[in-house]
């Protein structure tokens, strides 16, 4: 049961620099299922969604070698469709992309159901109607989706009900090597979903319009492999940047792209911090008062769902009454608990938390109940008086490399303790 211990009140200063991004990686990773020849992925992120991911593929018959610590290379030629092992495709959510790139392959497709985030229903119907207007029959029963084609995806035009990050990349998948050209409306226009498109182009696809909401896919028979740099972490430098302004520091994050984050500095001004834009780099400086706003998260170039609990923690210090709402997901509230242990005054009515700020935070044992909500504990932590112990940090590194290491890089009172397991202390108690 390892552990993250901060003791808290120490303003961030320095440098960091973020790595690759985890949401844009994950498909990438499995579109090179796609792709029967080698494909060198640079900036991949060092984080355990990706490297379960890479298991996924391993475990299907891939060829999967580590170049360096950001570079894999991935032979998905002796993919086997549809052996994906359930009890790893059920730890994340990013596994259903195995959906649209064994469907786009192989005109059939055979995965267990997904896990993911506990964000209350994460159905996906959208997924489902988008393999069924490319002329899939599919088949959820005995938790798995099976999707049929007579001779493999025909190209359609399909308009999503939502706007979905997932099954906009899922169908992606399916149509890139369609019979015909398929016409994505209401389509996500997320940053990884234009570098999944840039990907697949890098690998002779014919994908137009990625980053609005009408992306057109021109089937292609055959991909080729190449080389290709995934894009940087927008949530990780987001959450950076709100740790330097809680803390009152001054932090400079580099290897970003400031577009990406327009929604984040915007907001971060709003409540009182300072945001200085470089090419590829962004320098953030907080104040000694904290100002309140409101934020309601909506899908890109809205303000990202995944930095939603990091900004309540900055508003628990704000000088007045904040109103989070969450406009993506049913719930995602839960890290409220863990926040009022620490003295926060935070009331969730549905969708909308409303935050009195003005309180110091106290130091406390927490728990990190997802992978969003975990690091913004170790915000808290961080502005908090006095010693936080945060567990379930396996939560965090699922998407976070070396967070610990890099905010000790800016000064932070930050450790990783490996505490044993209460099971495992007692079964050394035993045999000694
Ligand atoms: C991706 O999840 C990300 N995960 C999430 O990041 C992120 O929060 C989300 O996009 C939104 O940006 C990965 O990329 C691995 P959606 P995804 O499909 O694809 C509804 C993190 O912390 N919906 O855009 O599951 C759904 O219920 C994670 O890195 C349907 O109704 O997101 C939700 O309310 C957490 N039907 C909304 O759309 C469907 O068929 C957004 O879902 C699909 C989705």
């Amino acid at each position: 049961m390892d552990k993250i211990i901060i003791n808290g009140g120490v303003p961030l200063r320095g440098t960091v620099e973020v790595g690759g991004m985890k949401n844009a990686a994950l498909p990438i990773i499995y579109a090179c299922v796609l792709i029967e020849d080698k494909c060198i992925i640079e900036n991949i992120p060092n984080v355990r969604d990706v490297s379960l991911s890479l298991d996924i593929l391993r475990d299907m018959g891939a060829s999967v070698k580590t170049i360096n610590k950001s570079t894999v290379e991935i032979d998905c030629t002796g993919v086997r469709q549809g052996t994906s092992k359930v009890e790893q495709v059920q730890k994340i959510r990013a596994s259903y992309y195995l959906l649209g790139s064994e469907l786009g392959r192989f005109g059939k497709a055979h995965v267990a159901y997904p896990g993911g985030c506990d964000f209350g229903g994460r159905p996906i119907d959208q997924h489902i109607k988008g393999f069924e207007t490319l002329g899939g029959v599919v088949n959820t029963e005995s938790g798995h989706v099976d999707v049929t084609t007579e001779n493999g995806p025909v190209g359609a035009n399909i308009f999503f009900d939502v706007v979905t990050v997932g099954a906009t990349i899922n169908v992606m998948l399916a149509a890139v090597l369609a019979e015909g050209t398929t016409v994505i409306d209401n389509a996500a226009r997320e940053p990884h979903i234009v570098d999944l498109a840039n990907f697949l182009n890098t690998c002779g696809a014919k994908i137009t319009g990625a980053g609005t909401d009408v992306i057109k896919i021109k089937g292609v028979n055959k991909l080729h492999g190449c080389t290709y740099a995934i894009i940087p972490d927008m949530i990780e430098a987001g959450t950076f940047m709100v740790a330097a302004a809680a803390t009152g520091g001054c932090v400079k994050i580099t290897n970003v792209i400031p577009k990406h984050l327009e929604s984040v500095s915007v907001k971060l001004e709003e409540a009182g911090a300072t945001v200085d834009e470089f090419d590829d780099a962004v320098v953030v400086t907080g104040r000694s008062i904290v100002r309140k706003t409101n934020l309601k998260t909506h899908p890109y170039p809205g303000f990202p769902t995944d930095m939603q609990p990091q900004m309540a923690v900055l508003l628990c210090l704000a000088n007045g009454v904040s109103y989070v709402s969450e406009g993506v997901y049913e719930k995602r509230f839960r890290y409220v608990e863990e926040l009022i242990k620490m003295g926060a005054t935070i009331k969730v009515d549905g969708r909308t938390a409303v935050i009195e700020g003005g309180k110091e935070l106290s130091g406390a044992p927490v728990i990190a109940v997802d992978l969003r909500a975990g690091v913004a504990m170790v915000i808290a932590g961080l502005v908090a008086q006095g010693t936080t112990e945060i567990s379930d940090i396996h939560l965090i590194e699922r998407g976070y490399d070396d967070v610990v290491g890099k905010l000790r890089s800016l000064g932070a009172e930050i450790k990783r303790v490996s505490a044993p397991d209460p099971e495992e202390s007692e079964l050394i108690k035993k045999a000694n």
